[in-house]
């Protein structure tokens, strides 16, 4: 595992923009995996941004993403591939129908999910995967459970996930309790994996996640074993990790 160090969340988007652009650049038709939440939101202008300049071409790129809401529309604007749309593929030359997120509106979960994982095996593998981490390590949205999960699936979502991702929603109340993942397979199959992580209020999982066992408690210390993965962390979310390094 790399771990490059960055001073704060506009640095870790702009390294993190930049370890994609480089992807891009030496394979045109890449496969990017991509993430929502907060944490990609400056990576993503950054490579817009870039785009807009001429630096970057994302016409052979197709695009898969990690995971999302069950039940809710592309319309959405809670969505997922609401998100995608207006945070990235709205503002660049990808084409559309090479970007895939999973189905939320398909009811039968378990069509929703073969069919993902079918798309990643038909497009080759994902060449880079861009994972953000939650709260409580969930990678995605495979939340801390006894097993690692393998394939794409159908989750309950946790009661911290759905309160934390609560503060883009609403009320609560809106906020799905279920949703579909890619599972730890499907993520650690990825050729390359890129985390980005920002703020002090992940500086504990950071360490458990990157330092502790490797255990479905915390799904991203699964990325341990990955021979691949460049971690891209500010100084706030590093703070534990660097202290029980010192130690
Ligand atoms: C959500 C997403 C994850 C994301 C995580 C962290 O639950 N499903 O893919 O990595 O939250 O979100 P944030 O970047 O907003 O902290």
């Amino acid at each position: 595992m790399q771990l490059i160090q960055a001073k704060d969340y506009e640095d870790m988007s702009r390294k993190a923009a930049n370890i994609i652009s480089a992807q891009v650049i030496l394979k045109p038709n890449c496969v990017l995996g991509l993430a929502t939440g907060s944490s990609p939101l400056s990576t993503y202008a950054n490579l817009i941004e870039w785009y807009k300049k001429g630096d970057l071409d994302f016409s052979n790129v197709s695009s898969v993403n990690l995971d999302e809401y069950r039940g809710l529309t592309a319309d959405n604007d809670q969505s997922y591939r609401y998100f995608m749309n207006t945070n990235l593929f709205d503002h660049i030359n990808i084409d559309k129908s090479k970007t895939y997120v999973p189905d939320g509106t398909e009811p039968d979960s378990a069509k929703a999910c073969s069919r993902h994982d079918e798309i990643i095996e038909e497009l080759g593998g994902i060449d880079l995967q861009l994972l953000g981490m939650g709260l409580n390590g969930h990678i995605g949205f495979n939340e801390p459970a006894a097993e690692f999960p393998k394939g794409t699936h159908c989750v309950d979502l946790t009661q911290s996930t759905i309160e934390a991702n609560s503060r883009f929603f609403a009320s609560i109340d809106d906020v799905p309790t279920q949703a579909y993942t890619m599972g730890i397979q499907s993520i650690m199959l990825a050729k390359k994996i890129l985390v980005i992580v920002s703020g002090a209020n992940k500086a504990q999982i950071v360490a458990d996640a990157f330092l502790g066992p490797v255990t479905p408690e915390v799904p991203a210390s699964i990325l341990q074993m990955h021979p691949d993965v460049t971690v891209v962390a500010d100084a706030d979310a590093l703070s534990v990790y660097l202290e029980r390094c010192k130690a």
